[in-house]
């Protein structure tokens, strides 16, 4: 059977990513560790400008936000109080003849009789609860009193720091405190690459508000976030506002919205924006029997804040960034006969390099060290990339491939033997239109910072 067009286009993309050393199978050399992937070069640094400019919209920007950085092991009593060591699980159904493991949701049924999606078989176990937390011991004794989990989610130490950020912040309501960090959750079925992982990283904002704020804050956040997404160049038509139905809603929501985005694999959460009323601070008030009250001075009240929470996944936005950025399309190659060029037209933001500076000749060491020159400029400003190797045509399109919006020449113009006019100035190409200009390299910083902002 022919796969679909979009099961070969992420294919090609997963494909891409490890040539390319955007993502690699974790511990690949020993077979991998399903679920657990790790970011090469390029990876990294598409990831971090994602999260850098998480921070700065929602930290930097603000006058309302500050942020923290929790542990990622906290005592178990957090997750007896969060509720997520009684029911953070999935349903899970064992295939008795395959032995696969499977999410309640992907068995299939047939004529009311439950198959296995693996082997067809029909002598599955009844659905029973699987806890998605990853269980260790603290210390040296294993045993009841040392047990605690990896934190599946970074929202519990916000709440849990929440008196602590609140007296030094000195911050009044409403006002939110952001995480970025890491997240385990023993997923029954990894899957679509990286979208559904074992280890991850979340972007997470806890806005604290009073109970009548809550609803007009939670339509504020989703365009807050619905307007993040498309200034990191994901287009609007790809994105999807789901308001989350009543059955599907936590107990304690009072609404909640999934901003979905279109992979290759269908639409898909990104992220979720939850109003999740004052549980999650009430529960560690009542657990604790520490106050997680707020004074108003005004009013003179004491009362437990309600939260707004936009939960992103780092590694879900990576993965949209890349399908989204990925295109084919034609341009002539060094003969001038058309070829399908392939190139990720990441916003100039996000790209994991920012430009590519070439010497035209490897050979001729007055270009070269031009180029150089122009290098050692750029650096405190902008991640670029020096290639000499091969024809121009060829740098071009290795720098289109990973998503480097510009491109620098240094040729026999710049160092003035034809024209004295142009000495010192250089061609500067832009990836999607591939069109040229010229440029004076005293100018360069200049407009490229322009057009990466
Ligand atoms: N504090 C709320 C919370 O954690 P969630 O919907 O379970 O809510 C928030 O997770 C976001 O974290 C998701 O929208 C998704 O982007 C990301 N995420 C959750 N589980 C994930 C997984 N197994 N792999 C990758 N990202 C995941």
């Amino acid at each position: 059977m022919s796969r679909s067009p979009d099961a070969q286009r992420m294919e090609k993309i997963v494909s891409l990513c490890k040539r390319r050393g955007f993502v690699f199978q974790s511990s690949e050399i020993y077979g991998g560790l399903n679920g657990c992937w790790d970011y090469g070069p390029l990876g990294v640094e598409l990831k971090r400008n994602l999260k850098n400019y998480w921070w700065h919209v929602m930290v930097h920007e603000r006058d309302d936000v500050v942020g923290m950085d929790g542990s990622i092991l906290m005592n178990r009593a957090v997750w007896k109080a969060s509720g997520h060591e009684d029911t953070f699980s999935d349903p899970m159904v064992d295939c008795r003849s395959c032995k696969a493991r499977l999410r309640a949701d992907q068995v299939i049924e047939r004529k009311g009789v439950r198959q296995c999606p693996n082997c067809g078989g029909k002598d599955l176990t009844e659905p029973r609860p699987f806890n998605l937390m990853f269980m260790t011991y603290v210390g040296a004794t294993e045993d009841e009193s040392s047990i605690t989990y990896l934190r599946p989610e970074t929202a519990q130490s916000i709440f849990v720091q929440f008196k602590n950020v609140l007296e030094v912040s000195r911050k009044k309501l409403p006002f939110g405190i952001a995480q970025i960090g890491k997240a385990f959750r023993n997923e029954i079925n990894p899957r679509n690459f990286t979208f559904r992982s074992r280890e991850f990283e979340q972007m997470e904002l806890e806005y604290f508000c009073r109970a009548e704020e809550g609803m007009k804050l939670l339509d504020y956040w989703l365009e807050e976030r619905l307007k993040f997404y498309q200034n990191i160049g994901i287009s609007r038509e790809k994105l999807h506002a789901r308001t989350v139905p009543d059955e599907e809603r936590a107990f304690y929501s009072k609404g909640t919205y999934d901003i979905e985005y279109d992979f290759p694999f269908g639409w898909q959460e990104l992220e979720g924006v939850a109003y999740r009323t004052d549980y999650d601070l009430s529960q560690h008030q009542n657990a604790s029997g520490k106050s997680l009250e707020y004074f108003d001075e005004e009013t003179k009240q004491r009362f437990v804040p309600h939260v707004v929470e936009p939960s992103a996944g780092v590694d879900r936005t990576v993965l949209a960034l890349i399908c989204e950025a990925y295109s084919e399309d034609e341009a002539p190659d060094e003969k001038g006969e058309m070829e399908t060029r392939l190139v990720l037209r990441f916003h100039p933001r996000m790209a994991p390099i920012k430009c590519g500076v070439f010497p035209l000749l490897k050979n001729k060491e007055p270009l070269v060290a031009k180029a150089k020159e122009i290098i050692d400029l750029l650096r405190p400003h902008l991640t670029v990339f020096y290639d000499e190797s091969g024809a121009i045509g060829r740098r071009y399109r290795r720098q289109d491939e990973i998503g480097t919006p510009f491109g620098v020449t240094v040729d026999f113009e710049t160092l003035g033997e034809k024209d004295a006019a142009l000495c010192d100035t250089v061609t500067l190409r832009e990836r999607d239109s591939m069109k040229q200009e010229r440029v004076a390299i005293n100018d360069l910083a200049a407009i490229l910072a322009s057009r990466i902002s």
